[in-house]
C-alpha cells in the first residue's frame, strides 16, 4: 500500500524529485520546510507522527512544492541524489534514533543535516560514524526561533567542504540577509564546528540578556524610572550603537501592560529565569578549554540564583542599603552612564565569546574564520545587532587579533566609557543593586590591563602547601622554596 501523502500539485513520493527533505515537523522543522518551499525548492516532508505531515500539507501545501511521506522509505525515495535530508527533532537520543532509521536507507555521498541544538561532541561522534559509512553529516546551528526558521535564520553549518558545496547555495537562499544583502550562513568548519559556534552564540545571548536586565534594574531602582519610561530609554538606545534585536524586544516587553491587572507586564511575571542546555554548555566548555567567560558564566548563574526561591526567601532580610531613586536631570544623567556601562560590558561579553570560539577552533583544528562568524550573526539570529558589523571589520582588518579589546576602535570606545562604567558600578554597589554581569565585565577588563596580577601570591601559596613550584620573573626554570626548612630556594 502506498502510504505517501500527496499534495495539491499531485507530486508522487517516488518521483525522486525533491531537492531537500525535512524530517521532524514540529515548529522549527515545519517552518524550515516552508522556507525551502517558498524559495522554490521541492521539499519532501516527513514526521514520526504522520498527522503533523498531513497538517503541514493541508495548511501550507499551496506555498510551494511539497512531497509528503509517511514512511522513511518513501521519504528517502522522494529525494534526488545526492540526497539532502534535514533532521529537525529533539536533540539527544531522538536525533540518534532518527539517524539510525535513515542511514541504512542512504547511499554514498548522501548528506544528513542535523539542524537541532546538538552538543558539538555528539555532532563530532555522529560525523565520524557516518563518514565511515560514506554519508556526509552536517551539524548545523540554526538561530532565530520559529520566525527565523520561516523567514530566514542565521545558519551555522559544520561538516565537509564537499557537502557544503552541494548544500551551501540552498542554505544561502533560505538564510537571513544582513543589511548589506550578504546571506547569514557560512561553512563554519569541519564536524562539530557549526554546533560549537551555535553554542557560543547562545552563551553570548545569555550574557547580552543579563546585561540588558541589569541596565533595566539600575534604571528602575537608581534612576527611579517606570517600566514605560525605561521602554522609551531602550527605544532611544536602539537608534544608536546598541541597535539590536534584543534591545528592540526589551522595549516591547517593558511597554507591555498586563490586561488582567493593568500593571506593567514585567511586574506580574515571576522573577525566576530558566537556564537550559546551551548557555550552560558554553560555560562548561570554557572551563575545559581554560577560557575565562566570566560574563557568560555570571549570566547563567544569575538565572540559576533567580530560581532558588527557598534560598532567596531565607535571605531576603539580610542587611544592606535600599536604593534611593534619583530624579530629574540627575536621573537622566545616570541613564546616560548606564548606556556607557552596558556598551562596554557588551564588548567584553563578545570578547569572551570570540575567545572561546578561537580556543575551540585551535583545540579541534577547525580553522574558524571569526570575522565570518560575526558576519553571519548580523541577521536572523537572536543576538543580531549593528555592532556585529564592527566585530567583523575588526577581524577582517586583523584575522590574528588576539582579543576584541586589542582592536583600536573598541579599545578607544571602552576608554571613553570606562569612567561612566565605574561610576555605574559604584552606584550599584553603594545602593545594593546586584549587577553581576557589569561587575564581571569590568573585573575582566581591569584584570587584562593590569600590570601585575595577584596570581604571583597564589603561586606562592600553592608552592607553600603543595610544592607546586613557580616560575620567576628574572630567570628561566621552575623553582620551589623550602618553606618548612630554611626557606632557601631550589631549582627543580
Ligand atoms: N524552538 C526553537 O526556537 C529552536 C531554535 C533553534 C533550534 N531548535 C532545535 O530544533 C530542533 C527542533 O525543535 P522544535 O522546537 O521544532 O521541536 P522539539 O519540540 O524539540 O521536537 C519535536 C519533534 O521531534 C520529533 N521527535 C521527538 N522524538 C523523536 C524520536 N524518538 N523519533 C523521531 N522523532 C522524534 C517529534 O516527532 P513527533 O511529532 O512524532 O512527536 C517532533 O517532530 C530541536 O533540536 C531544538 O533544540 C529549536
Amino acid at each position: 500500500m502506498d502510504s505517501a501523502v500527496h499534495n495539491e500539485n499531485g507530486r508522487l513520493p517516488m518521483s525522486t524529485s525533491a531537492q531537500i527533505g525535512v524530517t521532524g515537523l514540529a515548529v522549527m522543522g515545519r517552518n524550515l520546510a516552508r522556507n525551502f518551499a517558498r524559495n522554490g525548492y521541492a521539499v519532501a516532508v516527513h514526521n514520526r507522527t504522520a498527522s503533523r505531515t498531513r497538517a503541514l500539507l493541508e495548511e501550507f501545501g499551496d506555498e510551494g512544492e511539497f512531497i509528503g511521506a509517511e514512511t522513511a522509505a518513501d521519504f528517502v525515495a522522494a529525494l534526488e541524489r545526492p540526497r539532502r535530508l534535514v533532521i529537525m527533532v529533539k536533540a539527544g537520543d531522538p536525533t540518534d534514533a532518527v539517524i539510525e532509521e535513515f542511514a541504512p536507507l542512504l547511499e554514498d555521498g548522501d548528506v544528513i543535516i542535523d539542524g537541532g541544538n546538538a552538543h558539538f561532541a555528539d555532532t563530532r561522534r555522529r560525523e565520524r560514524d557516518l563518514r565511515e559509512r560514506g554519508i556526509h553529516f552536517v551539524g548545523t546551528g540554526i538561530s532565530g526561533g520559529e520566525e527565523g526558521a520561516l523567514h530566514g535564520p542565521s545558519i551555522m553549518p559544520g561538516g565537509s567542504a564537499e557537502s557544503y558545496a552541494s548544500l551551501g547555495p540552498m542554505l544561502e537562499k533560505i538564510s537571513a540577509k544582513a543589511a548589506d544583502g550578504a546571506p547569514c550562513v557560512t561553512h563554519v568548519g569541519p564536524d562539530g564546528a557549526g554546533h560549537f559556534v551555535k553554542m557560543v552564540h547562545n552563551g553570548i545571548e545569555y550574557a547580552d540578556m543579563q546585561l540588558i536586565a541589569e541596565a533595566y534594574q539600575l534604571l528602575r531602582d537608581v534612576a527611579g524610572y517606570s517600566p514605560a519610561q525605561i521602554a522609551e530609554v531602550f527605544r532611544t538606545w536602539n537608534t544608536g550603537r546598541l541597535d539590536s534585536y534584543l534591545i528592540e524586544i526589551t522595549a516591547e516587553v517593558l511597554s507591555h501592560v498586563d490586561a488582567a491587572t493593568g500593571k506593567p507586564f514585567v511586574d506580574v511575571v515571576a522573577d525566576q529565569a530558566e537556564q537550559k542546555g546551551t548557555g550552560r554548555w558554553t560555560v562548561q566548555l570554557a572551563l575545559e578549554l581554560g577560557v575565562p567567560v566570566s560574563g557568560i558564566a555570571e549570566a547563567v548563574f544569575a538565572r540559576s540564583l533567580s530560581g532558588h526561591t527557598a534560598l532567596r526567601e531565607a535571605s531576603r532580610g539580610l542587611a544592606g542599603p535600599t536604593a534611593q531613586p534619583l530624579s530629574g536631570a540627575a536621573a537622566d544623567a545616570f541613564a546616560d552612564q548606564v548606556e556607557q556601562a552596558l556598551y562596554a560590558s557588551k564588548i567584553v561579553s563578545y570578547t569572551q565569546g570570540f575567545h572561546e570560539i578561537a580556543a575551540g577552533s585551535a583545540e579541534y583544528d577547525w580553522n574558524i574564520d571569526l570575522g565570518a562568524v560575526a558576519a553571519i550573526w548580523r541577521g536572523g539570529c537572536i543576538i543580531r545587532a549593528a555592532f556585529l558589523d564592527r566585530i567583523r571589520a575588526a577581524y577582517d582588518a586583523r584575522p590574528d587579533l588576539p582579543s576584541l579589546l586589542a582592536d583600536e576602535t573598541f579599545a578607544t570606545e571602552i576608554a571613553e566609557a570606562q569612567h561612566d562604567w565605574r561610576a555605574v558600578l559604584g552606584a550599584a554597589t553603594s545602593q545594593g543593586v546586584p549587577t553581576p554581569g557589569f561587575a564581571a565585565a569590568l573585573a575582566y577588563y581591569d584584570s587584562l590591563r593590569a600590570d601585575r596580577l595577584p596570581a604571583a601570591l597564589t603561586q606562592g601559596q600553592r608552592d607553600y602547601f603543595g610544592a607546586h613550584t613557580y616560575r620567576r620573573t628574572d630567570r628561566e626554570g621552575s623553582f620551589h622554596t623550602l618553606w618548612s626548612e630554611d626557606r632557601s630556594e631550589v631549582q627543580v
